[in-house]
């Protein structure tokens, strides 16, 4: 998968973009603040997911501007394609001049694994980061999980209302009930697509981790599906359990007015040799654990699909050391990569690879 241009109108400081990238590395240099990150944004939003700055839409149009405009023209499945994406109020996606009715629909057309310094959160922050992470990647691998998520958030809604509802009458309690079954059945296919996904991925970020510590250290990921660590129960299982316990936590639900358990509460850790890299890892440590999860995803997807997914590095090139820049180089082979970095000569290492280079300046 790549991208053969990008046009920009009025998205974010970025009022007139003519971007043609190259088929292998392009570094977008330049100073501060002039719009590299907004570039990597804007192509990042044609997989279909929020911005990874959290970004409301709104906030993407240039100030002073009534709507921003985006197209991207990608190549993916062999063949050309067309994307436009148009932000007002909304976004409104169209592939091919058809309109789309969501940004759920652009994915599986065009995938991006994107790393900035906003995700070493995935090692360094709360248990949130790490689902957010697992749920775009599964996502952008299986469109229909995204739609599960999705209903299942709509159906926790749901049951949340209902056991505030039940806490201020009683009889609503078997309003709260109701809810169990589709929950537990949205959650549990949640559960098992993520236990999946996780297996593997806890293979190829072992794998990826011990080449960029050199051995010195293993990593390791556990998903804690309420208390337990199993990845062999099928979905049906998954279902039976998750109802057993919604019905035996009914009366804690109450009290708080929340259902407490559920793939919306549950961990899974990054480790290394054994112990918590969030609690324990050293910054060096937690970069080089999330740069492995990164390119473990990056290369599922390849595994999975047969496709390689656009990378997106937005200015952490120059924070790691030569080793790990070498081991990065080494994963660009046959994708299309985009870096980010105020100083060109930090990406000189690139130079025995297909590196395109542009001043931000030149393309706005
Ligand atoms: N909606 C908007 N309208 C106009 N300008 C905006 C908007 N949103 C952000 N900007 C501007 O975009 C610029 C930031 O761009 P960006 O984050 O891409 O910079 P950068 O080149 O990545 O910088 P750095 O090297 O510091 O990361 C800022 O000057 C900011 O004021
Ligand atoms: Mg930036």
């Amino acid at each position: 998968m790549r991208v053969e241009s990008l046009n920009a109108v009025d998205f974010r400081n970025l009022s007139a973009l003519d971007f043609r990238p190259g088929e292998g590395v392009n570094v977008i240099c330049g100073a501060n603040g002039l719009g590299k990150t907004n570039l990597i944004e804007a192509i990042w939003l044609f997989t279909g997911c929020r911005s990874f700055r959290s970004a409301r839409d709104k906030e993407m149009i240039r100030i002073g501007a009534q709507q921003a405009e985006l197209k991207l023209s990608f190549f993916a499945g062999a063949r050309s394609r067309q994307a436009e994406l148009l932000l007002d109020e909304k976004r409104h996606f169209t592939l091919n001049g058809v309109s789309l009715p969501g940004g759920r629909l652009m994915m599986g057309e065009f995938a991006c694994v994107a790393f900035t310094p906003l995700h070493l959160a995935i090692v360094k922050d709360g248990p949130e980061e790490r689902r957010k992470f697992l749920d775009i990647a599964i996502s952008q691998l299986r469109p229909l999980y995204a739609k599960t998520v999705l209903e299942y958030n709509r159906v926790l809604a749901q049951r949340n209302a209902a056991l505030r509802a039940a806490k201020e009458n009683p009889a609503m309690r078997s309003l709260v009930e109701l809810w169990d079954e589709p929950l537990a059945a949205k959650g549990a296919q949640m559960i098992e697509a993520r236990m999946k996904y996780l297996e593997r991925l806890n293979k190829k970020a072992a794998e990826i981790y011990e080449e960029i510590s050199a051995g010195r250290e293993q990593l390791s990921l556990g998903y804690r599906v309420y208390a337990r660590e199993k990845t062999d129960a099928d979905v049906n299982q998954i279902k039976e359990e998750l109802l057993r316990s919604l019905a035996a936590r009914c009366d804690a639900d109450l009290e708080h007015g929340a259902t407490g358990i559920g793939p919306h509460r549950e961990e899974f850790s990054v480790r290394l040799s054994g112990v918590s890299a969030r609690v324990y890892g050293s910054q060096g440590q937690q970069r080089s654990a999330a740069l492995a999860l990164k390119l473990a995803e990056a290369a599922l997807f390849a595994e999975v699909t047969g496709e390689e997914p656009v990378v997106l590095l937005d200015d952490v090139f120059s924070e790691l050391d030569p080793l790990r820049q070498q081991y990065v180089v080494k994963h660009f082979e046959n994708r299309q990569v985009f870096i980010t970095c105020c100083d060109e000569a930090s990406v000189t290492r690139l130079a025995n690879h297909d590196v395109t280079v542009f001043p931000i300046e030149d393309l706005r």
